[in-house]
């Protein structure tokens, strides 16, 4: 029997996130999540956020451990996962939120643009896309340590990368995001809040 894949990551950061999207998804109804990974995240926020459903998602091999992750949860508000690559077809909406924590810096930068312009599609006016991770200001890392995580991610695939918050903000602003807020977060982390309008 498979056991539950484990992220330590998400356990350090889920208790920071979870008081920002308090905050930021207080009237938001459905969130969509992108790349849910080990399926951490949804099961320690769909039950602090009983007022929405949490939807996860990530690419097929991902899904049999976030279902692990939903079983232990059991909260009537976090649904089965879906499979969503986000270079392919996305799901039906209507969403009023999006969260992606931890993936902009693995995507190409191509499929980073391609889920900022999902998520234009995908969002109804006033909605929000929650994007935590680490990101780069003026080119530049904001800590050494974050210049050797980006420099880690691109000697193993160039196409990785800690991304410029200014290139993000601009993409997003093409598909109708505008960012409303950047809330500094531990170990040198952002949450980004990109609203639809
Ligand atoms: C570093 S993990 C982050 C997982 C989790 N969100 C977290 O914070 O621990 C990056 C995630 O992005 C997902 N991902 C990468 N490319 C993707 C794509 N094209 N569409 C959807 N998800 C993708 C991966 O499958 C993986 O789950």
């Amino acid at each position: 029997m498979m056991n539950k894949p484990f992220s330590q990551a998400c356990e350090n950061n889920k208790d920071a996130i979870l008081a920002i999207l308090a905050s930021e998804f207080r009237t938001t109804r459905r969130v969509l999540e992108i790349g849910s990974g080990t399926g951490q995240h949804g099961a320690h926020f769909a039950p602090n956020l009983p007022h929405l459903l949490w939807q996860p998602s990530d690419r097929a091999e991902n899904l049999p451990g976030i279902r692990l992750w939903r079983n232990s949860a059991a909260a009537p508000n976090l649904a089965a996962p879906i499979e969503l690559d986000v270079t392919r077809q996305w799901p039906d909406g209507p969403f009023d939120g999006l969260f992606s924590a931890n993936t902009a810096h693995i995507m190409p930068w191509p499929v980073v643009e391609r889920m900022l312009e999902g998520a234009g599609q995908l969002l109804s006016s006033g909605g929000r896309f929650c994007l935590y991770g680490p990101f780069h200001y003026g080119g530049q890392p904001t800590s050494a340590s974050n210049a050797r995580f980006d420099a880690f991610l691109r000697a193993q695939d160039d196409q990785m990368g800690i991304r410029d918050f200014e290139a993000v903000c601009e993409v997003a602003a093409e598909h109708g995001l505008h960012l409303t807020a950047d809330h500094t977060m531990p170990a040198n982390n952002r949450l980004l809040v990109l609203v639809r309008g």
